[in-house]
């Protein structure tokens, strides 16, 4: 059922996707990922097996070597209108204020001063900035330069939502608060979110599907399907069997990927020159 502020979400194919950067060091090798219509993703995986550049291919600001990453049957685009992207490290404009970084997407798409204000404000409440409306990024916490990137993100009701460890820098209490929040607005919103943690703990309270990468060159480890009910409360959530079942399988999941040998330099140069002769 739809609800009055509904604006549902894309679906996201992505099929046989290869990548390397230019170095040849490949990071992925035939990527197949089919994300549904309002589906909430979540990928953990430990640092450097290429989480934020499969973000990056996602939104079209990489291309593939090679496969396809379709949104609605379309190749993705970065100026595409529906698609919101929030960085792992907050990118506000240092010489526009709060509330001005907050509404510059919006006032990209020429609406109004007055209407992009109060969507703009509505934004900054919901984050917790509200009274910090004037302030310069660098008279900001980190914490709270990264709400404000995710005000602005907000903003533009997108129907798919990146989102690159977007909590990682705050507090916990915040944090669960932001989670919270999250999913409120997920519910009444239904975009489709592919979200990035490192918290093992914040994936399966947020997400219906939880990806675990693999170590470069390769893609998906594992797929857990996160069958606990909705809608949430992380009191209860937290209370149930099936959260500490999921959150040891995970575990052991990180563990085995953490345990996978990165590749030595003999077996790089093995790559590329592959890449160079193939
Ligand atoms: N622009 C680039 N050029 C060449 N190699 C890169 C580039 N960006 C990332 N890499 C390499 O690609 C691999 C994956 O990087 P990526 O940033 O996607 O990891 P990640 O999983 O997001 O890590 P983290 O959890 O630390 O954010 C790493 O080995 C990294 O060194
Ligand atoms: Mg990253």
């Amino acid at each position: 059922m739809t609800k009055g502020n509904h604006i549902g979400g894309d679906n996201l194919v992505i099929e046989d996707l290869n990548f390397a950067y230019s170095n040849n060091l490949k990071i992925f090798e035939k990527l197949n990922i089919d994300v549904k219509p309002g589906e909430f993703l979540a990928v953990l995986g430990p640092s450097g097996c290429g989480k934020t550049t499969f973000l990056n291919l996602l939104a079209g600001f990489y291309q593939p070597d090679s496969g396809t990453s379709q949104l609605r049957g379309e190749a993705i685009t970065p100026e595409d209108p529906h698609l919101g992207y929030i960085f792992q490290a907050a990118n506000l404009f240092p010489w526009l204020n709060t509330i001005e970084n907050v509404e510059f997407g919006l006032r990209m798409t020429g609406m109004g001063p007055e209407k992009r204000r109060e969507i703009a404000l509505k934004n900054l409440e919901m984050v917790g900035l509200k009274g910090f409306e004037e302030f310069l990024p660098n008279k900001l916490s980190g914490g709270m330069r990264q709400r404000a990137s995710i005000a602005r993100a907000l903003c533009l009701e997108p129907h798919l939502l990146l989102m690159d460890e977007p909590f990682s820098a705050l507090d916990e209490i915040l944090r669960d608060k932001m989670n919270d929040e999250l999913l409120q607005l997920w519910d009444q919103l239904g975009q489709t979110i592919v979200f990035i943690t490192h918290s093992i703990e914040e994936a399966i309270y947020l997400s219906d599907r939880i990806l675990v990468l693999a170590r470069p060159p390769g893609g998906i480890y594992k797929e857990v399907i996160n069958k606990l009910p909705r809608p949430r409360d992380l009191r209860e959530t937290k209370s149930s069997e099936l959260f500490w079942e999921y959150k040891k399988e995970l575990n052991n999941l990180i563990q085995e990927v953490q345990a996978q040998a990165p590749l030595d330099e003999s077996e790089i140069a093995e790559l590329e020159l592959g890449a160079k002769n193939g």
